[in-house]
């Protein structure tokens, strides 16, 4: 038998599949309650409901795309919260098999799952299990479409780096999204969560990255890096999807116009911050000295983030 639940942002047991048009007072909660979290594990000193708000839930992994960050960090962030997490190795499962996505969905959510943290490499995969199972639905990147935990993470570094992180008002801030755009569902996250908070953004890249279409979305195109530069608060660079490309030139043109390079950084304002929501080629995309730089690269915040933001969204979607 086939269920389709609506689940209406916001509610018990709702599923967090895209930020796109994800009400802002919602958005701005979640960014605000991931805070507190962040916070409490930098000093130390976590909050009493820590072990014990997610007491009694499962949480399964179903990655059918390769992680490092996000698969440990909804791991580290369910166990936090006193979660069991259950974790589908999908290159030894069923799948190998023939079973499908959704008969697998189903499969751990009669075990008793209460939510599905799902990464795939089809846009939309995570909407269509989502209207199959009962359980909450946790996206973590379907091919070109939306990482939303990601997009709210990258939210959380910038508005923290930028001293924004008391009401998450970006206004003012200009950033830019630097590189293979069209086929990074990080962008799509980002540009939803940066433009709802106030910010302005510019996708920056090589017209096949960077397409005209993009604007569609509420950002400025642009293709001269370098002028680019200068008028920014924030650099989130993305790395080429190899994996989703059909158009991509050699890794070494694309350096030659659109890497962070030593020189091309000295451009930037004097505050402005470097992002990379990783796993970084160094010398491709970003350049190894900007990467670590301490005065200007925040990546190492942003994967901090992204563990108080995963307890924060598994709160929201199956906490009581
Ligand atoms: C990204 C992804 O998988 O979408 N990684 C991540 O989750 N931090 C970005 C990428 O793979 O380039």
């Amino acid at each position: 038998m086939t269920t389709t639940l609506a689940r209406p942002h916001g509610t018990r047991g709702s599923c967090l599949l895209r930020l796109r048009a994800m009400p802002l007072p919602e958005m701005r909660a979640l960014l605000s309650r991931a805070r507190d979290h962040l916070e409490a594990i930098e000093s130390g000193t976590p909050d009493g409901a820590w072990l014990s708000s997610l007491r009694g839930v499962v949480v399964a992994n179903l990655f059918f795309e390769d992680s490092t960050r996000t698969r440990m960090s909804f791991t580290l962030a369910a166990r936090r919260l006193g979660a069991e997490v259950l974790d589908l190795a999908a290159g030894s499962s069923s799948l190998k098999k023939g079973e499908t996505l959704l008969d697998t969905a189903r499969v751990v959510e009669a075990m008793g799952a209460h939510a599905l943290v799902i990464r795939h490499e089809h846009s939309g995969a995570c909407d269509t299990v989502a209207r199959a199972v009962r359980c909450a639905v946790l996206n973590a990147g379907d091919g070109r479409h939306e990482h939303p935990t990601q997009g709210l993470l990258d939210a959380l570094a910038l508005a923290r780096a930028r001293g924004r992180d008391a009401d998450f008002d970006l206004s003012g801030l200009r950033v830019a999204i630097l590189g293979d755009v069209l086929n990074s569902r990080v962008a799509r996250s980002d540009i939803a969560a940066f433009t709802a908070l106030g910010a302005s953004v510019v996708c920056v890249g090589p017209p096949a990255f960077a397409p005209a279409s993009l604007k569609g979305m509420g950002v400025e195109v642009a293709h001269d890096l370098d002028a680019v530069l200068p008028t920014v608060d924030a650099v989130q660079t993305l790395r080429i999807q190899f994996e989703r490309s059909a158009t991509i030139a050699s890794a070494r043109d694309y350096a030659r116009g659109y890497q962070l390079t030593t020189a091309r950084a000295t451009k930037l304002k004097r505050g402005a911050i470097v992002m990379h929501p990783g796993p970084v080629n160094r010398g491709v995309e970003l350049a190894p000295d900007v990467a670590d730089d301490p005065t200007r690269s925040v990546i190492l915040n942003q994967v901090a983030a992204g563990v108080a933001v995963r307890m924060a969204a598994l709160e929201r979607c199956v906490g009581g």
